[in-house]
């Protein structure tokens, strides 16, 4: 049985690629969470929130925003019961100002992590971790949170490898 869990958050639609804006039908940080769970045969769980975020990249962009200033948590399709098989938890998400989408923080803070393992991996457009590995710090109580990986989104394709080997190294 596999003890490895990947959380993760992502978004289709229209983003930001290194100065263009392109439609995507799989999400960066999706694709990261599928490295992943090939490389260290991790169990995956997809955030999904009740209501859609707008497919337009400047309209998704001005309702995170919103989310964040009034640090809302967006109820969401479905939720871990909990931690229990696990002791390695991956959490993988875009930047989305600075942190993961507030989405995330639904979840997580829902959950007990005395115990486990946390790893925090973020992709993003220029602002790496952003505030990441002290978010899940302050939220992930009782847990151990590693030094995370960042990965520039728009480089997602040819980061297997450096995924994969981060991921094997850093489970115990
Ligand atoms: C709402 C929103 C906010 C974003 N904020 C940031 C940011 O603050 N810093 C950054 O480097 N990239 C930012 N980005 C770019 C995303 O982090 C990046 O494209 C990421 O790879 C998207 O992952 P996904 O396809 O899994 O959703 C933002 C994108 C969106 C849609």
């Amino acid at each position: 049985m596999s003890r490895n869990l990947v959380i993760y958050f992502s978004r289709r639609g229209q983003n930001y690629f290194g100065g263009k804006i392109l439609s995507i039908d799989k999400g960066n940080s999706e694709r990261i969470a599928e490295y992943i769970r090939d490389a260290v045969d991790a169990d995956v769980f997809e955030i999904r929130t009740i209501k859609t975020y707008p497919e337009d990249y400047h309209a998704c962009i001005e309702e995170a925003k919103a989310e964040l200033r009034n640090n809302t948590r967006p109820r969401l399709e479905e939720y871990l019961e909990g931690l229990r098989k696990y002791d390695n938890i991956f959490v993988v998400g875009p930047c989305w100002w600075g942190t993961y989408p507030m989405a995330m923080f639904t979840q997580l803070e829902d959950l007990d992590f005395t115990g486990k393992r946390v790893m925090p991996v973020m992709t993003h457009e220029g602002s790496g971790l952003g505030t990441a590995v002290r978010d899940l710090k302050k939220t992930c109580r009782g847990a151990k949170v590693v030094k995370g990986l960042a990965i520039q989104g728009s480089r997602t394709a040819e980061s297997e490898q450096t995924v994969a080997e981060w991921a094997r190294k850093n489970i115990r």
